[in-house]
């Protein structure tokens, strides 16, 4: 049953898989063109004479374009029945219903039966120049026994399996695995504390963990299970760890603990695929928002794959054969679409980066371009100006004749890192894809390709809307902008196969985040700036969400922890802008009545709290002990004021009017502690 895509088989060579496109589409008229060399998904999309015509199809018929395209690039074991059903005022979003298929045959079996020898990994180790190559065969073996050696432990369909892994292999098999079994994956980044780790377990109810005995990163050695085992005390539902060995380092094993590879020896090679509903939950993904809880966005099985797989193979030129270097983590949603799911659907050779840009010299990324025939490029711009600081000869000394693209991913790329990127790492001849997108839109929205190859791009600028994407602008009042060079609230006037699903356990939260706003349409959060020309710039978070070497944190989370601290009344955090990490830190406290405390001595105490508690690159950079806060009439700290204040932006101060004491923010003025 479970044979791939291309053989004939009762999987795929139903009679729905051989219907022509066309005929499932009512689109008439006249005759194919170039499209079907461009994206053959869409030759049954009869009457579309261009590609700027199959993106207008996308849009107003994004039903037909997403069945298309669903049929075409996806092996379903029973068809779909319905393409989307779909009501973005109460936050429903279902594609794909009554289709069945297993998103690691997908990615995996389908690809090894065609070409069992192709590399689907290499991992770039943290030892530079010991990378290891796996194939598709050798990685399903992997995925395979580690899915029965879950099963064997009790791990059912629908259950959450945590996974807290550097990029490896093995974290992508214990991805896969879990996809193999139908049970859903909670991948945590790896640099987190175990208190955030623990609060995720708890969130996800997951009784099952993965993690390895250390991680080894920039040269440092982490203590992975160590972190696993501190988490453990306040996760009592957790039955199992399984722990991979990613040093020679023995850890101590508890009763609770499995030796991974051990147990995976005695596993069949060979492991059924659950049948998955296309809206069973694939996986959560931990993200911050503007409460001190991060929120658990939910994303399910055919979507957001379809989509992944969509946007890799177009965003990126991605061709059959390609190397595919993106630098991000597994444990964010980069690392998700862009390291695992979009490239492995795609049968495509996928980099997994275990290092830093600067170990143990500057010139990592591009001595790896070079030694593994990088094709598509893809990181973050924070490590874009960082390794610009270290001078162009970093670059220059390695062969990157093999790059065809590069992205930039996370935050807003600014002009002089992008014209760096693209003259001295890309010679001034690969297009520099600025790549907007977030966790809850499960791919990337706004890119400048796919267009035309000649098309103009905008240092600077995302660009234009991926197929089925149909940004809007709105304006205070919640009504739409319809001219150009104008700015708003961007928001998504359609849904698309790739959006997160819900918030796990929480829809009512979902609702209010992302449809209240603007009822009828999906709110990202984000602002944005719309060209003369219709092109879209993104100029940052609308909310108190902040982003820091790329990482998104919510300032809330950061003044929780702050404000656990006995000696703080309370605080206020605010992100100013950083030459480096693109957002820095910058922290308020007010200390409690009578308290007598060096400062410094607080200073580093409420740092290690925060490193703590959520991760190192939460700690403020900087902390400012002050009498008092500005607040409004009725109590609410004014961070807006803040904000400015650390921008050094005193002009833009505003309306003080509604500030129930304006002294005080004279007062912070005096004290403040760097000029941005
Ligand atoms: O503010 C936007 C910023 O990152 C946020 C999403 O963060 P996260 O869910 O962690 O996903 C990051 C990787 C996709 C967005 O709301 N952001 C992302 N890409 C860009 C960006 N800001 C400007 N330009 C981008 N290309």
């Amino acid at each position: 049953m479970w044979l791939p895509c291309g053989c004939t088989s009762k999987y795929v060579a139903s009679s729905f898989a051989r219907r022509t496109l066309a005929s499932y589409l009512h689109v008439s008229g006249r005759s194919r063109c170039n499209v079907a060399a461009f994206m053959p998904e869409a030759a049954g999309l009869e009457g579309v004479s261009g590609r700027a015509a199959l993106r207008e199809l996308s849009v107003s018929n994004s039903e037909s374009f997403w069945a298309a395209v669903a049929r075409h690039r996806l092996c379903w074991s029973t068809p779909f029945h319905t393409v989307q059903d779909c009501d973005l005022s109460r936050g429903k979003i279902k594609w794909f219903e009554g289709g069945k298929l297993n998103v690691s045959v997908n990615c995996l079996d389908r690809h090894v039966h065609t070409c069992p020898e192709r590399v689907a990994l290499i991992w770039e180790r943290d030892e530079r120049g010991s990378e290891m190559k796996y194939t598709y065969g050798e990685l399903l073996e992997m995925t395979c026994r580690l899915g029965n050696l879950l099963r064997r432990h009790g791990v059912k369909r629908g259950d959450c399996v945590t996974i807290y892994m550097p990029t490896c292999p093995l974290a992508v098999a214990s991805m896969l695995a879990c996809a193999r079994i139908g049970a859903a994956h909670n991948v945590v980044f790896a640099g987190f504390s175990a208190d955030a780790l623990a609060e995720r377990i708890r969130d996800a109810q997951s009784s099952t963990v993965i993690t390895v005995n250390q991680g080894v990163r920039g040269g440092k050695v982490t203590e992975l299970k160590k972190t696993v085992d501190t988490a453990m005390q306040s996760c009592p539902t957790v039955k199992q760890v399984f722990v991979a060995m990613r040093t020679d380092n023995p850890v101590t094993m508890t009763a609770r603990d499995i030796a991974m590879e051990e147990e995976m020896l005695k596993e069949d090679v060979v492991c059924e695929p659950a049948v998955m509903n296309s809206e069973d939950v694939l996986f959560l993904l931990y993200t911050s928002g503007s409460t001190g809880k991060p929120k658990g966005l939910v994303h399910t099985q055919a979507g957001y794959l379809l989509y992944a797989a969509l946007t890799h193979r177009y965003v990126f030129s991605y061709h059959d054969g390609d190397v595919f270097g993106c630098v991000a983590d597994i444990g964010w949603i980069t690392g998700h679409s862009y390291v695992v799911y979009g490239p492995l659907a795609n049968g495509a050779t996928t980099v997994l980066f275990e290092s830093t840009p600067i170990y143990p010299d500057p010139g990592r990324y591009w001595d790896m371009v070079e030694r593994l025939k990088i094709n598509q490029f893809y990181g973050a711009p924070t490590a874009i100006r960082l390794l610009l600081k270290y001078g162009d000869q970093w670059v220059n000394k390695y062969d990157r004749s093999t790059l065809k693209t590069l992205g930039s991913v996370g935050e807003p790329i600014n002009t002089e890192a992008w014209e760096w990127y693209h003259r001295v790492v890309g010679d001034g001849r690969c297009p520099v894809v600025d790549t907007w997108w977030q966790t809850e839109t499960g791919g990337i929205c706004i890119a400048p390709r796919p267009s035309d190859p000649d098309a103009e791009i905008v240092p600077g600028m995302a660009m234009r809307p991926f197929f089925g994407i149909n940004p809007v602008l709105m304006d205070t009042e919640g009504e739409v902008l319809t001219s150009n060079n104008t700015s708003g609230a961007l928001c998504m006037a359609q849904p698309w196969p790739g959006m997160a699903r819900t918030i796990h356990n929480n829809h009512q939260r979902f609702i209010d985040t992302y449809f209240q706003p603007y009822p009828g349409y999906f709110f990202t959060g984000d602002g944005a700036y719309r060209s003369e020309e219709g092109y879209y710039q993104i100029t940052g978070r609308l909310d108190d969400v902040i982003n820091v070497s790329g990482h998104r944190i919510g300032t809330a989370e950061i003044e929780d922890v702050v404000n656990q601290c006995p000696a703080v009344a309370e605080s206020a955090v605010v992100g100013y802008t950083h030459s480096i990490k693109g957002q820095g830190v910058y922290a308020f406290v007010v200390l409690k009545k009578g308290i007598d405390v060096q400062e410094a001595d607080l200073s580093r105490q409420l740092n290690g709290m925060v490193s703590e508690k959520i991760a190192k690159y939460a700690s403020p950079d900087f902390i400012q002990f002050a009498k008092r806060l500005p607040k409004t009439r009725s109590g609410k700290i004014m961070r807006r004021v803040l904000r400015k204040v650390v921008e050094s932006d005193l002009e833009g101060l505003g309306d003080l009017s509604t500030l129930d004491d304006p002294a005080a923010v004279q007062e912070i003025i005096q004290d403040i502690n760097i000029s941005a």
